[in-house]
């Protein structure tokens, strides 16, 4: 059993992408490792969201990973401002953080180049908050994409640069945690790859989506003007609308559209109809379980002081190793 950790951004709603991908590993890895996971809200201060927005966000991300089926009995939920540990851990952090190393970081160029007016010096040690979240629990496995990869390489130099620096074995190295060939592709609806990797209105379906909402998406969903020779291969532009068939609908229902598609004679409007009744269906039981727990006040304050209280004794037990090694407790 390893320890896995792992930041959620805390804002924006799940959509199927998210459901199919970074969700079932979660639930997956719960019964199998040490996990902790919890809402970056820190990390979104960033971008300075205003305060009554922001703390609808952070609960609203709250209440649709638990609609998921993160266990906060099997696994640590919180938010991350919940534990002042990993604030005073980034603070000690920030010393074997060289600035230099900071300013190569390709998401912080990347924030430079969109947002020149606004580069805070949270921006810049955003990579030390990350290593923090992480070392605070010794966490080795790290379930997160591509994208974090440098972020995490940066977590283990820091944790190696701690340890050598006080000579002591504190921090174990975390690493990514990919699933690979597991993880399912999700294509997005306006025909720009992933789901979730347009801003756009329509490339997504969210798990609070209204059904009308849901129809009304599928039925824009691009397509192309048809098969043209019997058996051909499926260009990007229609395998999108295929790929999500076979994420929510019956084996029959895939093999009557893939035997239309064969034979040329496939009406996209009546697929199209079809996979979002299909989708509705399957996101029924999460559009209910999401209201439900929208509406449990009591619920979500227990899982809110439950998470902060299991993280904070975790966390307090490695901040305390730090201190000690560092010489601040007397
Ligand atoms: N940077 C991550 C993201 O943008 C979120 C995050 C913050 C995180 N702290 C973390 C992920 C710690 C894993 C571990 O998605």
């Amino acid at each position: 059993m390893e320890t896995v950790v792992s930041g959620i951004r805390s804002t924006g709603n799940l959509h199927l992408g998210n459901y199919f991908g970074a969700i079932r590993n979660f639930i997956k890895m719960q019964h199998e490792h040490r996990c902790f996971f919890f809402i970056a809200d820190l990390h979104a201060l960033t971008t300075h969201p205003k305060a009554d927005q922001f703390r609808q966000s952070v609960r609203n991300v709250l209440v649709e990973y638990l609609a998921a089926g993160l266990d906060p009995e099997v696994s640590t939920l919180y938010i991350q401002s919940d534990v002042p540990e990993i604030s005073e851990l980034y603070l000690l952090m920030n010393m074997v953080a060289y600035v230099g190393e900071l300013e190569r970081c390709t998401s912080f160029k990347e924030k430079i180049r969109k947002h020149p007016d606004n580069i805070n010096a949270g921006l810049l040690t955003y990579p030390v908050l990350m290593a923090a979240d992480i070392i605070i629990h010794k966490a080795t496995k790290v379930p997160v994409g591509k994208d974090q990869e440098q972020h995490l390489e940066m977590a283990r130099n820091f944790a190696n640069r701690f340890n050598h620096l006080y000579e002591k074995d504190v921090f174990p190295e975390p690493y990514a945690y990919n699933f690979g060939n597991q993880l399912v592709k999700v294509p997005g609806l306006d025909g720009s790859g992933k789901m979730g990797k347009s801003e756009g209105e329509g490339n997504a379906i969210f798990l609070a989506d209204s059904p009308e909402v849901i129809r009304k998406k599928v039925m824009r969903a691009v397509t192309d003007s048809g098969p043209t020779e019997p058996g051909q291969t499926k260009p990007e532009s229609i395998s999108n609308l295929f790929q999500l068939m076979n994420l929510v609908s019956s084996a029959d229902t895939i093999a009557f559209f893939e035997e239309r598609w064969n034979a040329c004679d496939i009406r996209y409007g009546d697929m199209k109809k079809q996979l979002a009744e299909d989708m509705i269906l399957f996101t029924h039981p999460l559009r209910e379980r999401i209201a439900d727990i929208q509406k449990d006040d009591d619920l979500l304050n227990r899982v809110i002081r439950q998470g902060a209280e299991k993280a904070r004794e975790s966390a307090s037990k490695t901040l305390h190793e730090v201190r000690t090694v560092i010489g601040l407790n007397r």
